[in-house]
């Protein structure tokens, strides 16, 4: 079966739904409790898992040190990597990443947004021939226009709550994003287990998207 595979996950939101796919395919998931272990070899009952950073998902993948990688499409988008494969819309961790700022008129003049997904924006901006200066940040993006570092931002949207508590409106809808299954390439031409594994998961993304 696949217990010859290893799968690196970005912890956080993308792993609490990884865990749910994990469970339904049949395999008991070996993180328990508050456990901090981020390694776990693939055993007869289970493929391996290993706990990453979103960021370095594929490079995990590239590498050949895990089969597979689970990660949003926004990192995806924000850090492309050519060594690995999109092999599967994962379907869940639904959001969307957006342009938001005071007022839901489009920005006039060069300016300034802050954001952790500086290459996404400024690829947004220049698609649109608009200048444009990002500031880096690394959470709590929200708080730029209340602060006065930036009146703009481009961030994950959920519920929208947090963009209401702040007083911000989406001006445009960048991209959607949900969990995506990376594959490394050789692994998936030659590995029978990568492939099983594959299928495996894709009945079940089937399976849910068939019943709702
Ligand atoms: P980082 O490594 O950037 O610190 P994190 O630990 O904050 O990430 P989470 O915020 O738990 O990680 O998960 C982030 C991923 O979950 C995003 O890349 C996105 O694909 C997905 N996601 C789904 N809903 C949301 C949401 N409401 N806010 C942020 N990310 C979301
Ligand atoms: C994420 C994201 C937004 C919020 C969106 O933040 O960056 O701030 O959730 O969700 P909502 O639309 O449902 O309110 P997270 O909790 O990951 O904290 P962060 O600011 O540290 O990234």
């Amino acid at each position: 079966m696949s217990v010859d595979t290893t799968v690196a996950v970005a912890k956080g939101r993308i792993m609490d739904v990884f865990q749910d796919l994990w469970n339904q395919a049949g395999f008991p998931w070996p993180i328990h409790g508050k456990s901090r272990q981020l390694w776990f070899p693939p055993n007869q009952d289970r493929p391996g898992l290993i706990v990453a950073r979103a960021r370095d998902v594929s490079i995990l993948v590239a590498r050949g040190i895990a089969d597979f990688g689970v990660v949003g499409m926004d990192v995806l988008e924000e850090y492309p990597d050519p060594g690995v494969m999109r092999v599967m819309n994962l379907k869940r961790a639904e959001c969307r990443l957006v342009l938001a700022g005071q007022s839901a008129k489009w920005p006039e003049g060069p300016l300034r947004v802050a954001t952790k997904y500086p290459h996404i924006t400024r690829q947004f901006f220049q698609k649109r021939g608009h200048p444009v200066e990002t500031v880096g940040l690394s959470g709590s993006v929200e708080l730029a226009p209340v602060i006065g570092l930036a009146p703009y931002i481009v961030d994950v949207v959920d519920t929208g709550q947090t963009l209401q508590q702040h007083g911000l409106t989406v001006v445009e809808t960048i991209l959607w994003s949900t969990a995506q299954l990376v594959a490394n390439p050789g692994s998936w031409r030659i590995r029978e287990s990568t492939r099983e594994f594959h299928q495996k998961l894709g009945t079940i993304i089937d399976k849910k998207a068939g019943a709702t």
